[in-house]
């Protein structure tokens, strides 16, 4: 478990009170405000901004744009994102939809050749593979209707990081090398995020002026800073002049969508989740009501698992046929979460026997990894909370920089189905309801989520592609039976997502005897080389009157609760 404690420079500011991940701080009355994000920088700015009276949702802007600045491979204001929030004072919970949607010149075969082959970069590299970005859109919604200080204070922190610079990490080293040749086909773009060609040592400053002067420009502007006007001409110009479709017409139109959550009970706790163009809550939900008719706590350890990774299994069956953005295609929600077919599916689960996925249907296959998006979960004293999940897609994104605006564009416009049953870059195969069509979203995985029950609260998310519904949903099977957050984002992983049929699990995430018993049972097992996720959470124990946070120890990030 990762546990720090400050001491000095970008938050030397904090208080003595201020506890590091996962560290219990007593709050008298109201709760105390916590922030846990996956850079420090962006902790810090959603500090700087409660500390100066902001709430929640003001912190949830600054520490947006703050990964923006400094995650540059995670997130950006080329890219988008969901935020889920709920509003202390009337109980309003919703999800700002954020999302990238496909320029009007998109269609259904705009990513195969003559032949009707998938050409595999062209949604990924290069600005034809960006979505029109829903970042600043949901920066400003967020400012203008959930906040209370003025748009311009609360990116004052991401501003200052962009002019001022940021310092490379080890991370964002090893990162910025998986994509660097990329990067260099895209001068703008590795002039930027590399060094002399070459990814950045440890230290280096990366420095970014022209992205400042965009982010002043919405600071002062508002959607008419990035949606109109010169930046809107520049991006377009730069896109086009790269083989890109964008129009300024597409960016003008561009709008956010606030969308009711999926609410869901999995025992007696209460979960709110993301709805499509997410799959995250469907899935969860699917996933969680068949695992409710079993008693796991009374399973030995390999037969729980068991259970968990066949509800994986049938539940994501679903998500690769009927899930898609639902202004274009209507998803069966109440069918897909309906009792009576949950309780049939979880019938269908063999206690003693892996279920093979091809006798479940003929749905799709797929499979999305990675270690691209991120998020932050927020919490202010007066109860108002904010989970982020935001995205860029892969890796830096497009690796494109529109030149002269310091924006590097999403290759979001991967997540559609660019044909049936043909994988992208992560193998996955979409179906008709997530094809690609002018200003529609490509189906996601990312799952902001609140646990409540009346005594509990936790805000919870992460990257990592489909991975990251699991690794929500292991949370928040770890919350009902009463964990804390340094367990939630600590716990070992695994994952089922249907096709390919095999259990997935992070290094060292199952025991030799774990494997040896689920092999037994007929599950195909699928080491990853590495442990994946980057989970940010925090938890509101009313009870205790305690607010406890952490941030994964996968990561960098940092946690902290500020009293
Ligand atoms: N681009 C990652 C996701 O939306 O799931």
């Amino acid at each position: 478990m990762k546990e720090k404690r400050i001491t000095t420079t970008a938050v030397s500011w904090l208080f003595a009170c201020v506890l590091i991940s996962a560290g219990p701080c007593r709050a008298e009355g109201a709760p105390a405000h916590a922030v846990a994000s996956a850079h420090p920088l962006a902790t810090a700015a959603g500090v700087e901004i409660l500390q100066e009276g902001g709430n929640a949702f003001d912190a949830a802007v600054a520490v947006s744009a703050a990964l923006g600045v400094v995650e540059p491979f995670s997130s950006g204001f080329g890219g988008g994102g969901f935020w889920l929030v709920h509003r202390a004072a009337d109980g309003k919970q919703v999800m700002i939809d954020g999302r990238e949607t496909a320029p009007a010149l998109a269609h259904e075969r705009m990513y195969r050749d003559a032949q009707d082959n998938v050409i595999r970069d062209a949604s990924l590299k290069g600005p034809l593979a960006a979505g029109i970005p829903g970042m600043p859109a949901g920066l400003v919604h967020l400012a203008e209707e959930y906040g209370r200080l003025p748009l311009r204070q609360s990116l004052a922190p991401a501003i200052r990081y962009a002019e001022q610079g940021f310092k490379v990490t080890s991370r964002y080293h090893r990162l910025s090398a998986y994509v660097a040749d990329t990067l260099r086909q895209y001068p703008a773009a590795a002039g930027i995020f590399l060094q002399d060609g070459k990814p950045p040592r440890i230290g280096h400053l990366v420095r970014q002026e022209a992205l400042a002067k965009t982010i002043e420009a919405i600071a002062e502007k508002g959607l008419d800073g990035f949606y109109r006007g010169p930046i809107a001409e520049r991006m377009v110009r730069e896109a086009r002049k790269h083989g890109g479709i964008w129009s300024l017409q597409d960016l003008d139109a561009y709008r956010v969508v606030e969308r009711e959550p999926v609410v869901f009970s999995y025992r007696d706790t209460r979960i709110v989740s993301a709805p499509p163009p997410s799959s995250g809550g469907i899935v969860m939900a699917q996933a969680l009501s068949i695992l409710e008719q079993f008693d796991l706590n009374d399973m030995s350890n390999v037969q729980r698992k068991h259970h968990i990774i066949e509800a994986m299994r049938r539940a994501f069956r679903d998500r690769s046929v009927f899930l898609g953005d639902p202004d274009f295609v209507n998803v069966p929600t109440d069918r897909l979460l309906d009792e009576s077919y949950l309780e049939g599916l979880a019938l269908t689960i063999d206690a003693a026997n892996a279920t093979p996925s091809d006798i479940l249907g003929n749905g799709p296959t797929l499979l999305q990894v990675g270690t691209q998006t991120t998020h932050f979960s927020v919490l202010d004293k007066e109860g108002n909370r904010a989970a982020g999940t935001l995205s860029v897609n892969t890796l830096f994104g497009a690796c494109f920089v529109a030149e002269g605006t310091g924006v590097l564009f999403n290759n979001e416009m991967d997540d559609f189905s660019a044909k049936r049953n043909t994988p992208n870059a992560y193998g996955l195969i979409g179906d008709e309801a997530n094809a690609i069509a002018p200003g529609k979203r490509p189906l996601s995985s990312m799952t902001p989520t609140f646990l409540e029950t009346p005594d509990r609260v936790g805000i919870v998310g992460t990257p990592g592609g489909s991975r990251i519904i699991s690794m929500v949903m292991l949370a928040a099977l770890d919350f009902a039976d009463g964990g804390l957050p340094q367990s939630w984002v600590s716990l070992r992983r695994f994952h089922h997502q249907y096709q390919p049929d095999q259990v997935q699990f992070e290094l060292h995430g199952l025991t030799k005897f774990e494997r040896q018993r689920l092999a037994g049972m007929g599950h195909e097992l699928r080491e990853i080389s590495r442990r994946y996720g980057n989970m940010q959470a925090i938890l509101w124990d009313k009870t205790e009157d305690r607010v406890y946070s952490a941030s994964d120890p996968r990561g960098e990030g940092q946690a902290v609760v500020v009293e």
